[in-house]
């Protein structure tokens, strides 16, 4: 639409001026505003953007080439995928407390960071050397950042903060989202071209699969929930309320599987199994602080367990989590 394109444009202009022919680097996520932002600074400035992705390796099925063949395929953008998943997976071996787990990982996170971005910031034959750091911060996190909410509010998740990464690189910060709201990011993503399915997932966090298998992360554990937690997505996709028409995913806030790491037993064919539990968690709610368990349908319930333990070898029984916020938190760590 007409309006959107306006705002495209004048958005595109603005990052023009601001950044002229320096050049800028971007942590890609995979998450709806750094790809937003991402898709829109590319469209400012092409190549002078580069994106760095850091696969943590708790990232979901597929997820990784996803972003991959989105941006470096598609939209041609410059992305230096870094695969960080060994260092990750060693630095969490042994650990099962999830504070200390997501202060692992949000500092690893930082760390390998700011070592791809220090090769792009020092200038050397192909390039001057970045002096821009962009980031997705949309104007709900200007507001909690700066507001009176952050200062009552009990810290009860350390959840993933890169503040004052830009002064310690020595870069400018260039922040195109910061007015919008969620909504608006995400007409302006589907505007610029990014898939539908890309721009309207559910929120994913951080420190990804590591607060979705209890206690100590485990490659092998990380495996089995991948692909359980497919097979639940992909239902939940696919499956219509006949009411609204619309997708259980999309009446869902947030859904996903957790990892269990006890194993119960189990009887296949003959033989008698003993393997892992995973629990189904979907919820409902409009700002993330209460949260509703999703009555999702039997039926579909029903599918997504039987094609999870017929498909997942390793995985042999299915709960569904019917848990509120409050007092249960929406993930299990
Ligand atoms: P809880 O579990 O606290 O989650 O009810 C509320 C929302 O926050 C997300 N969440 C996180 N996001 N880093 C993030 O970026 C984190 O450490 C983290 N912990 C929880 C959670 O997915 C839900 O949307």
């Amino acid at each position: 639409d007409w309006v959107m394109r306006d705002h495209i444009a004048e958005a595109v202009e603005k990052i023009r001026e601001q950044v002229g022919d320096e050049e800028v680097i971007l942590g890609l996520s995979g998450g709806v505003d750094s790809s937003v932002a991402a898709a829109l600074i590319h469209r400012a400035i092409g190549d002078q953007l580069t994106c760095v992705f850091v696969d943590h390796g708790l990232l979901r099925l597929n997820e990784g080439d996803m972003v991959m063949e989105m941006f470096a395929g598609k939209l041609h953008a410059k992305v230096v995928r870094v695969d960080a998943s060994e260092l990750f997976l060693g630095e969490l071996a042994g650990v099962s407390d999830p504070e200390q787990k997501r202060k692992i990982i949000g500092r690893l996170f930082v760390d390998v960071f700011k070592a791809e971005a220090a090769k792009l910031t020092s200038s050397g034959a192909s390039t001057k050397g970045a002096k821009w750091l962009a980031q997705g911060t949309i104007y709900p996190d200007v507001i909690e950042s700066g507001g009176a909410k952050s200062k009552k509010a009990v810290t009860i998740k350390s959840h993933h903060n890169v503040g004052g990464l830009p002064e310690q690189l020595g870069l400018k910060l260039l922040e195109p989202l910061r007015d919008l709201f969620k909504d608006e990011v995400r007409e302006l993503g589907v505007a610029l071209g990014l898939p539908h399915d890309m721009v309207y997932r559910h929120p994913f966090p951080g420190p990804g699969l590591g607060v979705r298998i209890l206690g100590e992360v485990k490659k092998d554990y990380a495996d089995l929930l991948r692909r359980a937690d497919a097979i639940f997505i992909e239902e939940l996709r696919s499956t219509i309320e006949p009411h609204s028409g619309k997708s259980w995913y999309d009446l869902t806030s947030q859904a996903f599987t957790v990892f269990l790491p006890v194993k119960s037993v189990g009887v296949m064919g003959d033989g008698r199994t003993y393997d892992y539990v995973v629990a189904l968690r979907a919820v409902q709610t409009s700002d993330f602080m209460t949260a509703d368990w999703a009555e999702l349908p039997y039926s579909l319930l029903k599918r997504v367990s039987g094609r999870i333990i017929n498909e997942v070898r390793g995985i042999n029984r299915v709960t569904y989590d019917v848990s509120s916020k409050p007092p249960a938190t929406i993930e299990w760590e």
